[in-house]
């Protein structure tokens, strides 16, 4: 059977994106309800509270921004004039005039995931031609209604599954046609005018036409999960899944191929606690994905804990590492199963009952661990840094990625040490966040 293909995949040559990309989306944000005020807004936001100096710097307008019909003579697809007055091509001046970059999403499939707002299949060279005239930066191409006449095979799914595929390729659902044969066309035409504009390539393919073996040749990012919602489930199911095997496997993911990305933050929108959110931003951080704020950035305050973690420096230090190497979860995992991927919540004995560790090398032989606690109650952690997190034998200064302040030096011992084991009260659903270095 077989469950990822082992291939040797080359990145982009582009190097557009050597470490995950940074910034801000309408989709978490506001859902449907996007508009040219919005997106202005948000930026003057982002600027004021200095967020685009930390690295969130690309701000994409998600789906609904276009009207049903495309232009009759041109093909184009039309900004809805409700909503963007001015045109894209404003707002992008906009942006780029305050060193912003500007994101715009469109599908590979006949409509987007709207149902009825026009996608881009069979229109990718006008669509691109549009991106260079609006001067985009960023590209986000979902996947929903894959098939030219829009049809589905999943009631009110916006997908088109083919089963037998699907059964093949497990835990990756395939559509019909697959995600390979329509991305790749539309990464073909952006390909083609890099002489005149860089445009990143985010695939929103939630995981599907096991996209981790096209997405590294053609793009910088791709979805490998379905959406997340503002709930801690929904963070876990995520990362759990952005964590299976074919994901991790040599030239997936890293500086040279681009980035899993289990989609956006929620940070600050309020459906979490504050130690979901900063277990959501140190998971993020931990496995290298792309960095998409997701919240009314307007309310946000420089006090709220919302904005400490968004902005702590040793956190996204970790997720800017030079050597870009996705973290993964060590100890009582719910994403390695037999089939190398999440059976979903039911199918993990420790999917609420355990605290885990995660880990993974940094850059100059230093590693991250990140210890999260899924119980609904506070837990006593004690962990063997060798055991449990896997760290060579050694004696390492134990930084707190909280606090930035060494707490700690430590050693790490083999099956037979007796050196004692890290201990700490760790409460529901919150995180230690660590980086050892050698000493
Ligand atoms: C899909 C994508 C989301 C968002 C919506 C827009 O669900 O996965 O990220 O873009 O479509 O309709």
């Amino acid at each position: 059977m077989l469950f990822f293909s082992v291939v040797a995949i080359q990145g982009l040559p582009d190097g557009l994106h050597p470490t995950p990309p940074m910034g801000w989306t309408s989709w978490n944000t506001f859902f449907e309800e996007n508009s040219e005020q919005k997106m202005i807004s948000q930026a003057d936001a982002i600027i004021e509270l200095g967020l685009d100096k930390v690295g969130y710097n690309i701000l994409t307008i998600d789906d609904f921004w276009q009207l049903p019909s495309r232009d009759n003579e041109t093909g184009r697809m039309i900004p809805d004039p409700a909503k963007f007055p001015n045109g894209i091509l404003s707002l992008s001046n906009y942006f780029h005039d305050r060193g912003l970059q500007i994101g715009i999403y469109s599908s590979a499939g006949r409509f987007t995931c709207s149902g009825n707002l026009p996608g881009s299949l069979s229109y990718e060279a006008t669509d691109v031609e549009m991106l260079l005239e609006y001067e985009i930066d960023y590209f986000k191409y979902d996947n929903c209604y894959p098939r030219l006449d829009g049809s589905t095979n999943i009631a009110g799914g916006g997908v088109y599954i083919d089963w037998e595929k699907s059964a093949e390729h497990l835990p990756s659902i395939w559509q019909s046609p697959s995600e390979e044969s329509r991305y790749s066309v539309m990464a073909e035409e952006i390909a083609k005018v890099k002489d005149q504009r860089n445009i990143s390539l985010e695939l929103c393919a939630w995981g599907f036409g096991n996209v981790e073996t096209f997405g590294p040749a053609m793009a910088h990012l791709w979805r490998t999960s379905p959406d997340v919602a503002d709930n801690w489930n929904s963070l876990l199911y995520n990362i759990d899944v952005n964590d299976e095997n074919r994901y991790r496997q040599d030239g997936v993911q890293g500086p040279n191929s681009g980035w899993n990305y289990p989609d956006g933050l929620f940070v600050g929108k309020g459906g979490m606690t504050d130690a979901e959110y900063r277990t959501m931003f140190a998971l993020w951080c931990l496995v290298k994905s792309p960095l998409m704020l997701g919240t009314d950035m307007t309310k946000m305050t420089r006090d709220s804990e919302a904005y400490k973690i968004i902005t702590n420096p040793w956190l996204i230090a970790v997720n800017q590492d030079q050597l870009g190497v996705q973290g993964q979860c060590l100890k009582d995992c719910c994403s390695h199963g037999s089939v190398g991927g999440v059976l979903g919540a039911s199918g993990c004995v420790h999917f609420h009952h355990s605290w885990q560790v995660w880990g993974g090398p940094l850059e100059g032989g230093s590693f991250v661990i990140v210890v999260v606690n899924r119980f609904e109650e506070e837990k006593q952690v004690s962990m063997n840094w060798n055991l449990d997190a896997k760290i060579p034998p050694g004696l390492y200064t134990v930084e707190d990625l909280w606090s930035g302040e060494v707490v700690d030096e430590a050693l790490s011992g083999g099956e037979d040490w007796e050196g004692g084991a890290y201990k700490a009260i760790l409460p529901a659903h919150d995180n230690l966040a660590f980086k050892l270095t050698p000493v």
